[in-house]
């Protein structure tokens, strides 16, 4: 402030020097600081008044001395002592007698807050919500060490706009982990960082329709993601039906498509892992017509009871792209993960990338190379690995004993289970009428897709709740079918 180093009598405020909140605001009271002298007052508290309900001035900000303000604005003390005066009576402003006034607590913004703009929770006593990890596993104490790591040792010039495929350093950690894990062809040069599965959908859609591709096949059950994410390129999606081992070859090639969306290491969302003969079965239509299949392994960690089933990319890289993301693993508010393409379209797809967002952020890259290189993923694993086998297991005995005769599928991987439930506990309206009312959501597979046969089955994620919550759940489902 201007009047800084004078002899003040109430407490000085942050100035625009501080970078404060208030350095913003100050700038929207100039033009009323110029405002004819009749109105100026006038002008003064509205234009302060709206800075405050529209969040400019946070809650809790600290205002200036009347005496700096009015310095700061050129106009009279007794005009900011009256516009603060009366805005602490309208309860914008709060003022504690000599030692300054703030912005009130109470104040709702009339712009979107924080709050208004977090996603909000179902509001249910227990929600089987798929494809939720448990977000109170996120490994804190190793990836705040790890932050630390990679702040103390990245030298200066590794902050500048990075190669747009990621840091080296991360997608050689990458390569190794997914070679490892999951069969996959890894060449570290064509790894390309982005920001989730979601990212990699939407650059393989540009690149595809830049090339003159105006439809993708996708899996019918599916993810309703898959087909948003290749509107948003101005690509549309043709649904095609599975059957028990996985997509179903023969509709896949009557639909004419020429690239298609599949999850085979645990179909979303039936869970079905894709049977060996039909890997072949898709990998040989690829080949037929230079086509690509589009491999969304999202859950590909999580198994529990079955032999591991590795990646469909591993077995024709060159007509595979592979897309995977650590939004199961670690957490999905990282926003990274990992796409693998086919060389014909590798420079398309890095090209795209660059255009996107210029590449992922550094810092996040590299702690997420230094977490894979010092075992930390592996550990995470494990770590959710054990938790969520116990989910499941305690998911399915309490079908067992509150739904006798439920047929659960779909659970020796992944983080969802498919439960199809007697008929006697139907009709399937009536079922999630009384079970929304009891607290408990619950999803149809049926609301995932248009090929899903009549009758009670259900989509319950468990990974996220813990064993106790998941027996209520359950329990509290049952109760409130009860006739
Ligand atoms: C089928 C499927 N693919 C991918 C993802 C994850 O996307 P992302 O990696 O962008 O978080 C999800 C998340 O729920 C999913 O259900």
């Amino acid at each position: 402030m201007t009047s800084s180093g004078t002899n003040h009598s109430e407490p000085a405020g942050p100035g625009p020097s501080d970078g404060a909140p208030w350095a913003a605001a100050w700038e929207l009271l100039l033009p009323a600081a110029s405002a004819p002298a009749r109105a100026r007052g006038r002008t003064l508290q509205a234009a302060l008044r709206e800075a405050v309900r529209t969040g400019r001035l946070a809650p809790g900000t600290r205002l200036p001395s009347s005496r700096e303000l009015a310095a700061d604005l050129g106009v009279s003390r007794g005009l900011v002592t009256e516009a603060y005066e009366q805005l602490t009576a309208e309860g914008y402003l709060r003022s504690d007698r000599g030692a300054g006034t703030w912005v009130g607590d109470a104040v709702r913004a009339a712009g979107p807050r924080a709050r208004d703009l977090a996603p909000r929770s179902s509001g249910a006593r227990a929600d089987f919500v798929p494809g939720t990890p448990d977000l109170s596993l996120f490994p804190r104490t190793a990836w705040a060490a790890a932050h630390r790591g990679v702040l103390a040792e990245l030298p200066h010039h590794a902050l500048g706009y990075p190669d747009p495929r990621g840091l080296p350093r991360l997608r050689i950690a990458l390569a190794e982990l997914l070679a490892r894990r999951r069969g996959v062809v890894a060449d570290p040069e064509r790894i390309v960082v982005v920001s989730g599965v979601a990212q990699a959908m939407a650059l393989l859609g540009f690149v595809l329709h830049a090339r003159g591709l105006r439809t993708v096949g996708v899996e019918d059950p599916g993810s309703p993601e898959h087909g948003a994410l290749y509107a948003s390129a101005g690509i549309g999606t043709v649904p095609l039906p599975l059957d028990g081992e996985g997509l179903a070859v023969g509709p896949l090639k009557a639909s004419g498509v020429r690239a298609v969306v599949t999850t085979p290491a645990h179909q979303f969302p039936t869970g079905i892992a894709c049977s060996a003969r039909r890997r072949a079965e898709l990998l040989d239509w690829a080949r037929s017509l230079d086509g690509l299949v589009i491999e969304d392994d999202y859950d590909g960690d999580f198994r529990y009871d079955r032999a591991p089933v590795g990646a469909l990319q591993g077995l024709d890289p060159g007509h595979v792209a592979y897309t995977g993301s650590v939004s199961k693993s670690l957490a999905p508010g990282l926003r990274l993960g990992w796409l693998l393409v086919p060389a014909s379209l590798s420079e398309e797809v890095v090209e795209r990338k660059r255009t996107m967002d210029l590449g992922n952020p550094v810092v996040d890259q590299a702690l997420l190379a230094r977490f894979l290189e010092r075992g930390d993923y592996d550990r995470q694993l494990r770590r959710c690995q054990r938790a969520y086998r116990e989910r499941r297991d305690a998911l399915v005995a309490a079908l067992a004993s509150h739904f006798p005769g439920t047929e659960v599928s779909g659970v020796a991987a992944g983080l969802h289970a498919i439960a199809a439930l007697p008929g006697r506990y139907g009709p399937l309206d009536r079922f999630l009428e009384r079970t929304r009312a009891a607290g408990v959501a619950v999803r149809p597979l049926a609301q995932y897709g248009t090929a899903v046969e009549d009758g009670l089955r259900l989509v319950l994620g468990y990974a996220h709740l813990s064993p106790a919550r998941i027996r209520d759940g359950v329990a509290l489902m049952a109760d409130a079918v009860r006739d």
